[in-house]
Order: C-alpha cells, then structure tokens, then sequence
C-alpha cells in the first residue's frame, strides 16, 4: 500500500509505545459507507476502530441507507450519523467542514465504483463527496463491486488517478460476489482495513531500514513423529515484525513452527530447527541494519534422527544430545568484522538471576541490546499476550519496561532502536 499523501495533507501520527500498537485513542476517524451489499462489514470495521479507541463519525450515502440503518453505525459509534448534506448546513458551525477538519483519518468502506468516479473527477454532490473534498486527512478506500466493475477500464483509471494523488487503496478480494460472479470485487476483511488504518496512522520512523526478527520455537526431531521443543508461540516476534512494519522497516521475519500468520507485508521465512534457522539468519544478515532474535531456539538436539519411529520395547531410554549452534553468539563475532555493523538486540529467558544472567548474555554475546524477561512469572515470556522486561544496554544502561501487552513492548523497544540508530 502506497503511503504517500497528498500535498497539504495532514500529518497525523500514533506514537505506538505511547499507547500500544492497535490504540488509536485520540484519534477522530471517519467512516464513510457507501451503497453496496458489503456496507453490512463496515459495521464491524467500525466496532474494531471503536475497540481501539478512536472517536468514529460515520457518513452513509442515500444509497447505503437502502441496505442498513444509521441507527446500527449511531449505536456502536456514540455518535450521530450523517446522512444529509443540508441538514448540518443549518447547524451553527458546517457540519461537514467541522467533521473534515478534524479527521485525523477518513476510510470509505465500502467504496462504490461511482463515488470513487465522482471522487477523481472532483464532483461533490452530496454529504460523503463533500466532506472527501474538504478533508486534508489521508484517505484509505476499500473497493467493493462487481468483477467487471472492478476491472473496467473506466474504474481503473479513476483508481489510478486517485493513487497518483496519494490516496490509499486497500484491494477488493477474490471470491463469489452477492452478482454471483466470481472475481475480484469482494470487499477486504474488516481486519485488513483496520490494519491499513493503522499503518496509515503511524509514525515511519523506521523507514530505510531493514530489519531481521527471529520468532517461536525451534523443533529438533527425534523421530518422524516426535521433536523436542519449547513453549513458545511466537507472539512476541510477530508482535516485534508488526510493529517495525508498520514503522516503515522493510521486515524479515524467519520463524520456528506457531500458529499466527505472519504480519502484513513482511517478508517471511519459515524453519523447523535450530541449524536451519542459523543457516537463514546468516544468509540474510549482511542486508540487514537491525537484527532482533526473539526466537527460543533449542539449545540441544538429538544426536541422531531415526529415520523410522522408534518403539516403547524397553521401560527406560536415554537419548544423547549434542549442542545447537549459537547463532546470537555467532552473529555477535561475525558483525563485528561488518561494516556498517547491524544493530544486534538478543533477548534473555530467564527464570531467576535475570540481571546477572543477562548482563552476561550481553557481553558474551556481543550485543548492542537485550531484552531480559522473567520467564517464571504467569503474566510473562512464554505463550501469554502480556510480558515484564528490562532492557540492558552496551554503555551499562537499563530500563524497567514493567508489566505491558506483548505490542507495547514491542513499541517500547523499537523505540529504544530508534534513539540507538540516530545516535550511530
Ligand atoms: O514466543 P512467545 O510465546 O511470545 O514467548 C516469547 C519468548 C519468551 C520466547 C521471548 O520473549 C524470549 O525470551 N525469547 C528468547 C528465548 C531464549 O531462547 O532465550 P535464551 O536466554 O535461551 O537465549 C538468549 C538469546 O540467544 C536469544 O536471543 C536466543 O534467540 C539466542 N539463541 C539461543 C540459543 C541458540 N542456540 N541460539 C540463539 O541464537
């Protein structure tokens, strides 16, 4: 998605450590809907901005109000619906121009072929149109209609002349459309709106830089049906990759077996065991300006894989294990002989001497940064959304992040990145 606003627009950012990455609580967003059978989706588009806090004003088209009521968007807004052009004109203050002011965001969701027309060739003729064309808030439009719609020549080139401008798309989906054509046409998921809304919302701090983030477990199999492992699930990492994507970081992300799916828009690398990890993260780290392993990768694995599942024929087995690489500790030699030498943050699991422990793992490591969280506590490191971490510097410096969601730290310590690489 191009991220580029027109010229004049305004510059609204979320500072995501502040407030964690999906709180978009001072922010004022508009939600216009237009006509279509999708206008039923942006009813939970506008439940997942409210979620995240944003004060939302919807705008409905006459021809939204043919397949759902203001009364649904006034509900689950708070706020009142805005329907007709002249009625506000009557109010004290012009509704509408006091509605675009204050934007910090406008989505259109679902747009029609023919707003998103009248849009690109400047026609505003009614409340929805007219508020587009006051507005310097950036402006994300979520297509939904018919294939051939979709496809035309006309649409296309309003949809690219509105592009060039600045403005944002987030492409309609392929499936079967309520026309019962096939297609692309069918309006993204609320989810994926929200998303673009976000990143359209924040802050590119991280922009130009590229930035490698290890997640989850490593799996080190014993047999075709058994592995040792760990409990991660790779929460942490992926909230780390969300969050230097939407920063503006070109984001790979290299990931043990979890069940998440991996974060809009980063480049994403799947492993099972720790020597395929390292053999990624070494193949990769020369591009990078900033390498954070927040992976839990076994620090032993099977001498030996039996090729065929091994039977239960004695009542006690031993098993021999020989050591995994360590790849934080190999990647801390080897970026010294780089130059410029990527930003190296490790983490540290531990369950009791934490400062010690990761004072340590900093030193020996040779790293820039490490995050050390307390393992043992419930609300904290493995397989929880929430964690306690103290981050440790080179020059002997710390911070006490405390009790946060797994997205807040992630915010804090990509801030901490950030002060680090100015100051390079
Ligand atoms: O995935 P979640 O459920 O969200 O849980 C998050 C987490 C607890 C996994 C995460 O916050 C965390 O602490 N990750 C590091 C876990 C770990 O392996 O810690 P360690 O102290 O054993 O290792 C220190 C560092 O060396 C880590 O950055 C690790 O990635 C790295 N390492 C370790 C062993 C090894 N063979 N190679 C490595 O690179």
């Amino acid at each position: 998605m191009a991220l580029i606003q027109p010229s004049g627009m305004k510059k609204n950012v979320i500072h995501i450590s502040e407030t964690g990455l999906t709180m978009l609580e001072d922010k004022t967003i508009i939600l216009g809907v237009c006509g279509g059978i999708a206008a039923y989706k942006a009813v939970e588009l506008l439940r997942l901005l409210t979620k995240a806090g944003a004060d939302v004003h919807v705008i409905m088209t006459r021809a939204a109000l043919e397949f759902i009521t203001p009364l649904t968007f006034q509900t689950l807004s708070s706020n009142p619906v805005h329907t007709e052009l002249f009625n506000l004109i009557a109010e004290r203050e012009i509704g509408h121009i006091s509605l675009a002011d204050r934007a910090d965001l406008f989505i259109v969701a679902p747009a029609t072929a023919n707003v998103i027309g009248k849009i690109a060739y400047g026609i505003a003729d009614d409340i929805l149109t007219t508020t587009v064309m006051a507005t310097k808030a950036p402006l994300l439009f979520a297509p939904a209609m018919n294939v051939n719609m979709y496809t035309n020549p006309i649409y296309q080139e309003n949809e690219e002349k509105l592009r060039r401008l600045g403005y944002l798309f987030e492409a309609p989906v392929c499936g079967s459309l309520a026309c019962g054509w096939e297609g692309q046409g069918k309006l993204a998921a609320p989810e994926t709106i929200f998303e673009s809304a976000v990143m359209a919302l924040t802050e590119k701090d991280l922009s130009g830089q590229t930035i490698m983030i290890t997640a989850g477990p490593t799996r080190e199999e014993i047999d075709p049906v058994r592995y040792i492992s760990n409990h991660s699930s790779g929460k942490m990492g992926y909230a780390l990759a969300r969050a230097a994507r939407l920063r503006g970081a070109q984001v790979l992300l290299i990931s043990g077996p979890t069940a998440l799916a991996a974060p809009a828009g980063v480049q994403f690398i799947t492993i099972t065991s720790a020597v395929e990890m390292r053999s990624e993260v070494m193949a990769h780290v020369a591009e990078c300006d900033v390498v954070i392993k927040a992976a839990a990768v076994a620090d032993y694995r099977p001498l030996t894989r039996n090729s065929t599942k091994i039977k239960k024929s004695t009542d006690s087995t031993k098993m021999e294990l020989v050591k995994n690489p360590d790849i934080l500790c190999e990647l801390g030699k080897m970026v010294s002989g780089l130059n410029p030498r990527p930003f190296l943050v490790g983490f540290a699991a531990e369950t009791d001497a934490l400062i010690e422990n990761a004072a340590k793992k900093l030193h020996e490591k040779n790293l820039d940064m490490i995050v050390a969280n307390d393992v043992s506590q419930t609300d904290a490191g493995f397989n929880v959304d929430t964690n306690r971490a103290v981050l440790f510097f080179k020059d002997g410096s710390s911070c006490d992040c405390g009790l946060m969601t797994k997205d807040q730290l992630a915010g804090a310590i990509l801030d901490h990145v950030v002060a680090h690489l100015a100051e390079q």
